[in-house]
């Protein structure tokens, strides 16, 4: 229930009053103290500060951490872990010249990940989804959201759903859930968006809200998936029933999604690999978080998101990894982190907020989440032996984690 770190190398992002975001030069700050210690009870952050001044904490369960850097786990804001099989055939065939979206057109892509989800049963769902669920909190994430969307029916959208509620009642890490019906057009609705939107208003989002199975809801909004204008039909039908706004916009076109899911008060905008200077500025001083997804860029080998000119034009970012089995089959948030220094030309501590402070912004956990702050839940990152936090994106293909500890336990 007690636990005590001590001889703490150096201890990363230490607020006392923790703002709820970052952004622009704010980001480039990571408050640190060198040979520190914290006391976790009861899966809180109890206390901190310098070994020099340490409190009346003996005879708890000790953990040495010399040489050893402490930061908070990683806030991932965005994932579909929630799935069913894998698509490395697409994979093989973008090797072989096809486009994401040309292998959409052909049947593959999220409907090809929706017929098999249908065809799982909801307790294999869940085994699969678990084993993802176990291999990126080992690799240091202490708070995921999960998507719906590799439904597409009634049925099978509420079964993800179920399979999400139930991962964060048996998992010690924080789950939010959204809800992703506007993911792609079903098969059996071809040509037929608005009678699939019509079942989406009538059918799928009363469900939901009634059981209670999403806090957000997020649709899909490019070309050939859903247009802004159905993008504000489903964001002011989830207003009806309390959901709010987490939209998937700009990944491989502009036409207009930031600026509606800005009005629509959307808490996060997420991929924005193609980003206009209109799109830019719909974005200042919003309450609206972009959020980067730099493995989706990689695998798909697709423009990075902006983050240099969107953290210098005064925006806050944050990073997550989109985790799914077509666009980046990997939850690694240690990837993300290099990915976004090498790639987007963020600075380890601008990369570093990004997947803390502003990953649990964009999950509505900013009280919580994110920072070495007292109250705060104890959700930590012990590396192995480094010679500074500068290290953790500079060796990029190296496991770095020594131990994590999430809601005060230690993971293994
Ligand atoms: O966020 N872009 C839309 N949805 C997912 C990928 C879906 C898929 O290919 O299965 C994403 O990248
Ligand atoms: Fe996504």
């Amino acid at each position: 229930m007690k636990l005590l770190l001590t001889h703490i190398k150096e201890l990363l992002q230490v607020r006392e009053n923790c703002p709820p975001k970052l952004s622009g030069k704010e980001m480039k700050e990571l408050p640190t103290l060198k040979n520190a210690w914290v006391f976790i009870s009861h899966g809180i952050i109890e206390d901190y500060g310098t070994m020099d001044k340490m409190g009346p904490h003996q005879g708890f369960k000790t953990l040495d951490c010399s040489g050893k850097t402490v930061l908070p786990a990683w806030c991932d804001s965005h994932t579909h872990i929630v799935y069913a099989g894998n698509r490395e055939q697409e994979f093989v065939d973008r090797i072989n010249g096809l486009s994401y979206q040309e292998i959409a057109e052909k049947g593959g892509g999220i409907v090809n990940s929706a017929k098999k989800l249908q065809q799982t049963s909801e307790e294999d769902l869940y085994q699969q989804s678990a084993t993802r669920l176990e291999e990126v909190m080992c690799l240091g994430t202490g708070a995921i959201e999960i998507k719906s969307g590799y439904g597409l029916t009634t049925n099978a959208e509420l079964k993800m759903l179920r399979v999400a509620k139930k991962l964060s009642e048996e998992y010690p890490i924080t789950i939010k859930t959204t809800f992703l019906g506007a993911h792609a057009i079903p098969t059996e609705y071809k040509g037929n968006k608005d009678g699939y939107l019509d079942l989406l208003c009538n059918e799928m989002l009363p469900k939901v809200a009634k059981e209670n199975l999403a806090e957000y809801v997020d649709i899909f909004c490019e070309e050939g998936y859903f247009s802004v204008v159905d993008m504000e039909r489903i964001l002011s039908e989830g207003k009806k029933h309390k959901l709010i706004p987490k939209v998937h916009v700009n990944q491989f076109n502009s036409i207009g999604g930031i600026a509606a899911a800005v009005k629509h008060k959307a808490l996060s905008v997420d991929h924005l690999e193609v980003l206009t200077d209109e799109d830019l500025e719909a974005l200042k001083n919003t309450d609206t978080m972009p959020v980067a997804l730099p493995s989706c860029s990689y695998f798909l080998s697709i423009p990075y998101t902006p983050g240099r000119k969107m953290i210098d034009a005064g925006l806050p970012l944050a990073l997550a990894t989109d985790y799914n089995p077509g666009s980046t089959p990997s939850g690694n948030m240690n990837f993300v982190i290099a990915t976004a220094c090498i790639k987007m030309r963020l600075t380890p501590e601008e990369a570093i907020n990004a997947a803390t402070i502003n990953g649990a912004y964009a999950m509505g956990l900013s009280k919580t989440h994110g920072s070495i702050t007292k109250g705060k839940v104890a959700n930590l990152i012990i590396t192995k032996e480094i010679p500074s936090y500068g290290y953790l994106p500079y060796a990029f293909g190296s496991d770095l984690i020594d131990t994590v500890i999430i809601n005060g336990k230690e993971i293994s």
